[in-house]
């Protein structure tokens, strides 16, 4: 047998599965495979073809970009075919792609590249004719592409009238259509609330978003756009450079990505990606990659286009997000208020940047909307520092085994119960269950609780376990020789650990409301407690209709403190901790109205990194501020963070007070303790 019919037999299968795959991603929104596997077959594909280029066909997907277009939206061809990149994921693959570059156009001199975030979601091509928006298509197969113009117009990034007076007479903008991680997160938690079913991922809930029939459905969408290129141009501009293409969309009025830099040379484009990487865990969208365009277009023109890919560009793509395994087993974890969560213990997989064993898997609900079995294959997505989660059965052979809920606790063996309002089982031992009452004290020695340096979580496993300590109190009894004879422990880190319990002792009012671990009293709550009542006494006696008074306390919260301060457990444990030492500086209760910041608009904008967005709104509320979205005339305060952008340039123009999340710490925790 020739070794070309195992070559043809190879060609064919890979082809096949291609197109397969290529119509489950791009046709149907629900790909079977991760994008890396997809890739190493495209990669196989490509690899044989060259080898053998007379066994190249027209219809090989090798000549084409993406999925058939489905029918329900009318086709329209682009007036210049959308391309594809190719990819590279080492600095070797870049250096060569550089020097491939230089040797086509005969030059060593250094070369400039305009670079930026490659956005993980859908490309479109939006053309506009004398300034206005008249059509709007989806990549395609790279020629054709589905007209999707009323969608787009719901997206309050796409301006429906270029800026300015020079408009060409006619310019298609392209762009990424995508899905903001947070407005992600808020989508699925209520579409699981209302029994719908979740996005599988950003860009595949962009691409879902991008194709419905009723645009109000899009509308309803939290989608966004940054614009990134240009296809035809009319009329006598043309840009000379990639990076007059941003500026130009940009003064037009087209959102483009702040974080767009322009480079010389393969080394400072690597340099980029490696900065970029470092932000990849707090940036609002997902990336899979870097876009490295050679700047000129002269160069552009000069270097080509093969195979619906340019030569001009590259995009160097980051380890990938999401990947395949096999669900080996399912655990029950207990947790902090006796939580039962089953965690999946998975085939280790490459993810995001490291290899994944464990992923959450929330509550049974969970199990059984993904309807998994042990022994199924799963897609594992893992973006950032974000806990890794299981995102769907793939489909094919399906596993065995049925996952049920263990009738009693798997750590202390009590029974496990569940209200009718909550998709979480819980273990009904409270703190006689070990497990919970290891996650109280680790909850309770954490730094934004009782901050009890070197107390770690193994530490308090082993002081448990070893009947050393029962409650927080019991902490404060501990001696150097106890600590010392732990696993672990010399006398010198034993002697650290006393010295750190003696030295929290000193705290404040709202660390040790929040180091109590009331159930969904997070530390913006517990600071709006300590504020409103000013002594603890106060908030063990409140009544239901009091705590209701406190800002960000509703029914649930209310009744959760409510029960906990009712019971005489708690109440002795707080008894023996104020006995032992606990204390903190009183607080002045300030009279209704006297709000530290009452009065006050604070603007929040940029990322914070020691707190959540919404719990330094929440503290800030709690301290009378308003806080509001925008920035005006009326604004007191901006707090601006890492990648503030245009809020920070509005409060800098109208001449507003801006401090950083340093300062912000300061200013809450000044007020929190002495509000008046
Ligand atoms: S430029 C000729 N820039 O990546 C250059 N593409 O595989 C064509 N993408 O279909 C693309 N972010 O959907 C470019 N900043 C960016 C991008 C970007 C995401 C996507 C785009 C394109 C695919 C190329």
């Amino acid at each position: 047998m020739s070794a070309s019919s195992d070559v043809r037999k190879e060609l064919a299968r890979l082809r096949r599965e291609i197109e397969h795959h290529n119509r489950r991603y791009h046709t149907l929104d629900d790909p079977e495979i991760s994008d890396a596997q997809f890739d190493a077959l495209f990669d196989r594909l490509l690899a044989l073809e060259a080898e053998h280029p007379e066994l190249v066909t027209r219809d090989s997907p090798s000549q084409r970009v993406g999925g058939a277009p489905a029918t329900a939206f009318a086709a329209v061809t682009h007036a210049q075919p959308m391309l594809s990149l190719d990819k590279c994921t080492t600095e070797a693959e870049l250096t060569a792609w550089e020097a491939r570059c230089q040797s086509r156009l005969d030059t060593e001199s250094p070369m400039r590249y305009a670079c930026e975030p490659k956005i993980d979601g859908v490309a479109v091509n939006i053309t506009y004719e004398r300034g206005e928006l008249v059509r709007a298509a989806t990549r395609g197969d790279g020629q054709t592409g589905e007209d999707v113009t009323a969608n787009v117009r719901t997206i309050t990034d796409v301006p429906s009238r270029l800026r300015g007076r020079k408009l060409p007479p006619l310019i298609e903008v392209r762009g990424e259509i995508y899905i903001p991680i947070a407005g992600f997160a808020k989508f699925n938690a209520d579409a699981v609330a209302r029994g719908d079913k979740p996005m599988v991922n950003p860009r595949n809930g962009a691409a879902g978003s991008l194709r419905q029939l009723d645009h109000r459905i899009t509308a309803a969408r939290p989608l966004r756009m940054f614009g990134y290129g240009v296809g035809r141009i009319d009329g006598d501009w043309q840009p000379s450079t990639q990076t007059q293409t941003s500026e130009a969309l940009e003064g037009w009025g087209i959102r483009v990505n702040p974080k767009r830099k322009t480079v010389v040379g393969a080394m400072q484009c690597l340099r980029y990606a490696e900065s970029l990487l470092s932000e990849r865990a707090s940036l609002d969208y997902e990336i899979d990659g870097v876009v490295i365009k050679v700047d000129e277009r002269a160069q552009q023109e000069a270097l080509g286009t093969i195979t619906r890919r340019p030569r001009w560009a590259i995009a160097y793509k980051y380890p990938a997000e999401e990947a395949t395994t096999v669900l080996l087993d399912v655990e029950f974890q207990v947790g902090r208020t006796g939580a039962i969560t089953p965690v999946a213990r998975l085939e280790p997989v490459f993810v995001g940047g490291v290899t994944v064993s464990n992923a959450t898997l929330h509550n049974m609900d969970e199990i059984r909307r993904l309807d998994l079995r042990i022994g199924d294959r799963v897609l594992v997505h893992r973006a950032g520092d974000v806990i890794p989660k299981v995102a769907k059965v793939v489909p094919g052979p399906r596993g065995t085994r049925e996952i049920a809920l263990p009738k009693v606790c798997p750590v202390c063996g009590a029974e496990i119960f569940q209200t009718d309002e909550e998709a979480i089982a819980r273990c009904s031992a409270g703190l006689d269950c070990p497990a919970q009452r290891k996650e109280a004290l680790k909850h309770f020695a954490s730094r934004l609780a009782m901050d009890i340096e070197g107390l770690g979580d193994k530490l308090i496993d082993a002081l448990v376990e070893n009947g050393h300590v029962q409650s927080a109190a019991d902490l404060y009894g501990l001696d150097a020789a106890t600590l010392a004879e732990l696993p672990r422990m010399g006398e010198k880190s034993a002697a650290n650990v006393v010295a750190a319990i003696e030295a929290s002792k000193s705290t404040t009012l709202a660390r040790f409301i929040y180091a109590l671990g009331i159930r969904e009293v997070g530390e913006a709550t517990a600071a709006a407690l300590a504020t409103h009542f000013g002594s603890l006494d106060h908030v063990l006696d409140a009544s239901i209709e009091g705590l209701l008074e406190v800002p960000d306390v509703g029914p649930i919260v209310a009744e959760h403190i409510h029960t906990f301060c009712a019971q005489s457990a708690n109440r002795d444990v707080i008894a023996a901790l104020q006995q032992a030492g606990v204390t903190w500086p009183a607080i002045e209760v300030r009279s209704k109205g006297a709000a530290p910041l009452a009065g006050q608009t604070w603007v929040l904008t940029g990322t914070l990194e020691s707190m959540s967005r919404s719990d330094a709104k929440a503290r800030l509320i709690a301290l009378g501020a308003k806080v509001a979205g925008s920035v005006s005339a009326k604004t007191t305060q901006v707090v601006a963070g890492p990648g503030a952008g245009s809020k920070l340039t509005q409060a800098q123009a109208l001449g507003i007070a801006v401090m950083d999340e340093a300062e912000l710490l300061a200013a809450l925790q000044r007020l929190e303790s002495n509000p008046v």
